[in-house]
């Protein structure tokens, strides 16, 4: 997939289109992780109970996979539950994995026509058997997609994740001098995938909330005040263009001040 994908599916003239024009195609962001929040704050502003908004996140999440694959991005990550989500009403949770199963079945045409593969990243074992089920046929469905790597983040915690490539670390009987940075990812939940370089969260919330924490060291951070039902692919064509006018350093300088007296101020 490629920009021109996405400039033939929005409508011709639509502010869609004029962001996407504005794209760089060679400066895309590799992996984008989008941490979806204000689910609860749509539906109270309606006077709707908190799952009216995780219902109308589903329309949410669907144009911007869609997005996402047409724009040609390797890997999105959508972090839908966390280990700590489970605290929730048992109503409200029970809804989630709902959702989540209904939007698999009711998408799995739309991946497949997009040549997506899907993944769930965390501790998807803990989750109940027919939500397993549903996830696993799904990512069994788009295996031999060759697209873009649709992560889900389910039961997943960032702390969680390094404990869990820790413990897989030592099993695997890997030398401490043998571990680095490096050996280290391939540990994680997220092997052989580029870290998110843009990290975009809704619902204007500063906060990371234990999502990849290993992955995000170097991520640029877009917030947008938009709650994440009312978010769509305007909203993501808006955060990869301010992503694009970021000056990405990697707690290097950058290349026009060496030299010029100006070093070491920039993290
Ligand atoms: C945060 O909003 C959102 C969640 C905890 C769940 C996100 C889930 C979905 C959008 C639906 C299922 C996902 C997929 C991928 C099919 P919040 O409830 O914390 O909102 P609040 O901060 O306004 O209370």
């Amino acid at each position: 997939m490629s920009l021109d994908q996405l400039m033939a599916w929005v409508p011709a003239g639509s502010a869609e289109a004029e962001l996407a024009r504005q794209i760089h195609p060679d400066r895309l962001p590799r992996h984008v992780a989008i941490i979806m929040d204000g689910n609860g704050r749509w539906a109270g502003e309606r006077h709707l109970p908190r799952v009216e908004g995780h219902r109308a996140g589903i329309d949410a999440v669907r144009d911007v996979v869609e997005t996402s694959a047409r724009l040609g991005l390797e890997v999105l990550t959508l972090y839908a539950f966390s280990v700590e989500n489970w605290k929730r009403p048992i109503a409200e949770v029970s809804t989630l994995m709902l959702l989540l199963k209904r939007y698999l079945r009711a998408e799995l045409a739309t991946l497949l026509t997009n040549n997506i593969r899907f993944n769930v990243i965390g501790r998807s074992n803990e989750l109940a058997p027919d939500v397993l089920e549903e996830l696993g046929a799904a990512e069994h469905k788009t295996s031999r997609n060759t697209g873009m790597l649709f992560n889900i983040a389910l039961n997943y915690g960032g702390r969680t994740e390094i404990l869990d490539a820790a413990r897989r670390a030592i099993a695997s009987g890997i030398r401490p001098e043998a571990l680095d940075e490096q050996t280290f990812s391939e540990f994680l939940y997220t092997k052989n995938q580029p870290d998110p370089d843009l990290l975009i969260r809704t619902s204007g919330e500063m906060r990371v909330s234990n999502f990849l924490l290993w992955q995000i060291a170097y991520a640029e951070i877009y917030v947008t005040e938009t709650f994440w039902p009312d978010f769509r692919c305007r909203h993501l064509l808006e955060a990869i263009l301010a992503y694009q006018k970021r000056d990405r350093r990697y707690g290097g300088i950058p290349p026009a001040t060496v030299g010029a007296g100006a070093g070491g101020r920039g993290l």
